[in-house]
């Protein structure tokens, strides 16, 4: 009973968390009861069913790469095949760099469901993309309305566990650490869209490089400054591994270093080749020296490409076989000895933001504001982003429609909703423009309310 009143003291305050939005709610969402697959919810500095911790346990997957342009969850032939293969290593998760928007994926991410296994989806592909070579003209109306229509064609199925809202934008070149903060407004309009949408809370975060000489920079950056402008998890690529183990690798200090860092983090991709593999990353991943602070991650990848990292080979597109390479057994096996952890695994239950980086040799940026999302863009909030524009035509680097000028940070931040089941919305509507310094007062006396109520209830 107990709790019952207070869920419902809770619901009567939800008005309160369109303006004091933070980047993740401090208790995990129930799951979705009605769902195949629970879905996945971030909160802390980890990802959750339920009341669940829920570990990342799967792989990268892109048959014939990103030139091939080809959407593996829009054609059933192909991914029929492959989940199940999938269900013969055990995963939990699957990552695809490229879809087609303007598809029906009905069929493949309900089979996925089937197997048990979630989807983390790319928002932008090789078209519509942020350019690092000249990112200011590419951050536009018709590269958001790309991303957004991504945005609605996956959202609706319970198994989509996150979206990425870039993959290495930023590589080792230092003049790419120039296009951070369109990818951080990307991030920003992303998450912004799903709560104007109505839509469920989705994790909303940047895949980035392995690039040692400014991963931390960037990771601060991704997770600084105004609540509007954070992403809700940050996951990087890492080869650093190579068949050694947890001190050699290094990653004891990627461990140590990403302590306290406040969202979740995962690796989206790892896998490193030099010595072979026996995928002792996993023993890593799901072991106590990792889990307060890393989600688990994705092998890349499943299909052999002229990388070499794949661990399968599919003969032609349309195979409805494949053929196992020896690293198949290996990582199923890895998968099979090193079950997720019970418990939380010493996750934190709050986020907390970092410190903006500041302008160095290594890191270009040197300003904490973000573009502003450009005016033709801002209609897709209320209205939705309509047909999405699909893997055809010359995409959207060079369109018209691009930025006029910084954001003011909160700018972001989410007053009215588009949801007919959001009834509180038309209380919290109010300055589209309403800051960090205007919602200290706001939480305050939320939190005055609350720990009020609480204590009443409790009595
Ligand atoms: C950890 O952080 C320190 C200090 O910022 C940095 O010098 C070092 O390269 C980082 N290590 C890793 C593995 O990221």
């Amino acid at each position: 009973m107990r709790s019952i009143a207070l869920a419902a003291a809770l619901a009567a305050f939800g008005r309160l968390e369109l303006v004091a939005s933070t980047p993740t709610p401090t208790e995990p969402e129930q799951p979705n009861k009605r769902a195949s697959l629970p879905t996945v919810t971030a909160s802390g500095n980890a990802f959750w069913t339920g009341n669940t911790r829920f570990y990342i346990r799967g792989i990268d997957y892109q048959p014939g790469g990103s030139s091939a342009m080809k959407d593996p969850l829009a054609d059933e032939t192909v991914c029929q095949r492959d989940i199940a293969e999938f269900k013969k290593l055990g995963i939990n998760t699957v990552r695809v760099y490229i879809t087609d928007n303007s598809a029906n994926h009905d069929t493949c991410m309900n089979a996925l469901a089937d197997a048990g296994i979630y989807a983390i989806i790319d928002a932008n592909n090789p078209l519509f993309s942020i350019n690092r070579a000249d990112p200011g003209p590419s951050y536009n109306t018709e590269y958001l309305q790309s991303v957004f229509a991504t945005i609605d064609e996956f959202i609706k199925y319970d198994n989509l566990l996150a979206f990425f809202s870039g993959n290495e934008v930023i590589n080792d070149q230092v003049q790419s650490t120039l296009s951070a903060r369109y990818v951080k407004a990307t991030t920003r309009d992303m998450r912004q869209y799903i709560s104007s949408r109505g839509y469920r809370k989705v994790p909303v975060g940047y895949s980035a490089a392995d690039v040692q000489d400014n991963r931390m920079q960037l990771a601060q950056y991704m997770n600084c400054g105004s609540d509007d402008e954070r992403s809700d998890f940050f996951a990087f690529n890492d080869y650093s591994w190579c068949n050694t183990d947890f001190q050699v690798s290094g990653w004891d200090q990627k461990v140590k270093n990403f302590t306290g860092y406040g969202l979740p983090i995962f690796l989206s991709e790892y896998g490193c080749t030099t010595n072979g593999r026996d995928f002792g990353e996993i023993a890593a991943l799901m072991s106590s020296e990792m889990t307060s602070v890393y989600s688990g991650g994705l092998l890349y990848e499943y299909a052999f490409e002229d990388n070499g990292f794949g661990i399968v080979k599919i003969p032609s597109v349309e195979s409805t076989t494949v053929n196992e390479q020896s690293d198949f057994a290996k990582f199923a096996k890895a998968l099979a000895d090193n079950p997720a952890p019970s418990g939380n695994g010493g996750a934190s239950s709050t986020t907390t933001s970092a410190a903006c980086p500041t302008k160095d040799a290594n890191w270009l940026v040197d300003s904490t504001l973000l573009p502003a999302i450009p005016d033709g863009a801002k209609a897709f909030m209320s209205s939705g982003a309509g047909a999405g524009p699909g893997l055809k035509g010359s995409g959207s680097q060079n369109a018209a429609g691009t930025s006029t000028g910084d954001a003011t940070p909160g700018s972001g931040t989410v007053t009215a909703t588009a949801s007919p089941s959001a009834t509180s919305s038309k209380s919290a509507a109010g300055p589209t423009t309403v800051g960090p310094v205007d919602k200290a007062p706001f939480i305050l006396t939320a939190l005055v309310v609350l720990l009020t109520m609480t204590g009443t209830l409790l009595l």
